[in-house]
């Protein structure tokens, strides 16, 4: 196997009285798409919090090739070319997809007009232009408020967003679940997309079906703990259930 590219050993996290991990480890490989899952209140959406830098973790080790470092802010994370889409979509509903692509990371005009804060939209929607296309993310219209969109075509750009600024990894959390089946085959192409661009995908799912459709890998997480993984190939949808609900136990590997 070749080394990891992110590892989290023993991660413990505490809100209040409320252990959210208890000793969570979790691996992603370069170019891999992972799912991990687990019932509701397993700890998910904290690990993937700890891993991109939004919370620190109160024990545990966090490694990137191998190497232990510390997220100390989500832009620490960006740093190492990790980038998170949340599971609330966060999309400005007042803005076209190309400034939306461009939230935060604006491109200015040159020289004193860009001082000024002058915007260089053509700039912007060209290059967004260019990143649509190749993640196959396909809208009617680049100019009109990303709220008239569908709910599949604005959760396409919340990835799109993300992932254009990731150069190895996305964590996906619940890109999802509020969509509707045709929605959501879109969303997952654009999954396949970015693996096929050799980024690593961390996709945060429910449904056992696109898991075992989109994953190479599947990594279980239970009560805070990793508790399974499954080469998604070899794995079962009884399989994945039963290591959820603790049906099914299997060691952790290390
Ligand atoms: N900010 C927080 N404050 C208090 N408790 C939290 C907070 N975030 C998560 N928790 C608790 O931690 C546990 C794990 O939550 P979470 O990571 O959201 O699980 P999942 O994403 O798997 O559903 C739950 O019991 C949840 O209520
Ligand atoms: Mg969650």
């Amino acid at each position: 196997m070749t080394q990891p590219l992110l590892e989290a050993r023993d991660l413990v996290k505490r809100y209040g009285g409320v252990e959210a991990l208890r000793g969570a480890s979790f691996t992603v490989h370069p170019g891999e798409v992972v799912a991990l899952i687990g019932d509701n209140g397993a700890g998910k959406s904290t690990l993937v919090k700890c891993l991109s830098g939004v919370e620190q973790p109160d024990s545990g080790q966090i490694l990137v090739d191998g190497e232990p470092v510390s997220l100390d802010s989500p832009s620490a994370a960006r740093g190492h070319g990790i980038e998170t889409a949340y599971q609330d979509l966060a999309v400005a509903p007042d803005l076209d997809p190309a400034a939306n692509l461009f939230l935060g990371r604006e491109i200015r005009k040159p020289g004193l007009l860009g001082k000024l804060g002058m915007l260089d939209k053509a700039a912007m929607r060209t290059e967004a232009r260019e990143q649509f296309a190749k993640f196959g993310v396909s809208l009617p219209d680049l100019s009109v408020p990303i709220g008239a969109l569908s709910g599949g075509q604005r959760q396409s750009v919340a990835v799109a967003r993300s992932v254009a600024w990731a150069n190895r990894l996305v964590f996906l959390d619940e890109p999802t679940a509020a969509l509707g089946v045709v929605q959501r085959e879109r969303v997952l192409d654009v999954v396949r997309r970015v693996r096929d661009t050799g980024i690593a995908v961390v996709l945060i799912s429910h449904n056992m079906p696109e898991v075992l459709s989109v994953a190479d890998r599947v990594e279980v997480l239970r009560l805070g703990s990793r508790v399974a993984r499954f080469k998604a190939a070899e794995a079962q949808l009884e399989d994945l259930v039963g290591a959820m609900t603790g049906a099914l136990a299997q060691e952790d590997a290390d």
